[in-house]
């Protein structure tokens, strides 16, 4: 399976996928955190613009090449946590939210987009299904929303106990916001071990 993972950083959820065999690529504005040949730094919207298919034909596809996209898109200016501050950034709300319709609207047969709670919800559709970090092996909490596209539910793969709030793992400094945003490993390999394994035909 083809796998484009965007707005990813980390290399979680690619290497979850390459571990079983797929042909996965990471994107994101950033440099791969583990310096994996198999990250694409530059805009994912790149890969969906006709203008532009070279950026996906370097790697050996066109932009309809892609079986399945997992987009993690910024939360900044969405995530209802930061309610009070909405007022002041409608403009930032609005690009926000027009560039998670645009990963929604990419030409590819499956999509999950991952969001905490936020106002995808209200302004575009409500989420297909909220996890939490404690179904898939780690003892926090983390309401993390998924939309979902030609996609099954993810099923838990490991509860466990431990409800303390995601937040509170991780220490203050300039990299905070990574650490709060890295994909869980359990999680992505609960993508990779579920979504894998789907037949390329069921969403065509
Ligand atoms: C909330 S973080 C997601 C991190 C991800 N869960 C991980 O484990 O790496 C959002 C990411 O989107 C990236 N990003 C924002 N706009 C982008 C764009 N147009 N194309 C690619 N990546 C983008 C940011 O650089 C940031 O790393």
């Amino acid at each position: 399976m083809r796998v484009l993972v965007a707005c990813e950083f980390s290399g979680v959820v690619r290497s979850a996928f390459r571990a079983l065999g797929h042909d996965a690529w990471s994107c994101d504005l950033l440099p791969a955190e583990d310096g994996s040949p198999f990250h694409m730094q530059r805009n994912v919207l790149d890969m969906f613009d006709p203008k532009l298919a070279f950026y996906a034909n370097f790697i050996g596809g066109v932009p309809e090449a892609w079986d399945l996209m997992i987009a993690h898109p910024p939360c900044t200016h969405l995530s209802v946590s930061g309610a009070r501050w909405f007022k002041d950034k409608q403009v930032e709300q609005a690009e926000a939210l027009e560039f998670v319709r645009k990963l929604m609207d990419a030409p590819i047969p499956r999509i999950a987009i991952e969001n905490p709670i936020s106002i995808i919800s209200s302004r575009i559709r409500k989420p297909d299904q909220i996890i939490q970090p404690w179904m898939f092996g780690h003892g926090e909490t983390k309401a993390t929303c998924l939309w979902l596209k030609n996609l099954p539910k993810l099923v838990p793969t490991n509860i466990v106990e431990g409800r303390e709030p995601r937040v509170h793992h991780a220490s203050p400094g300039p990299d905070r916001w990574k650490e709060r945003s890295r994909t869980l490993t359990g999680i992505g390999a609960a993508m990779a071990e579920q979504w894998g394994s789907l037949a390329l035909s069921e969403a065509a």
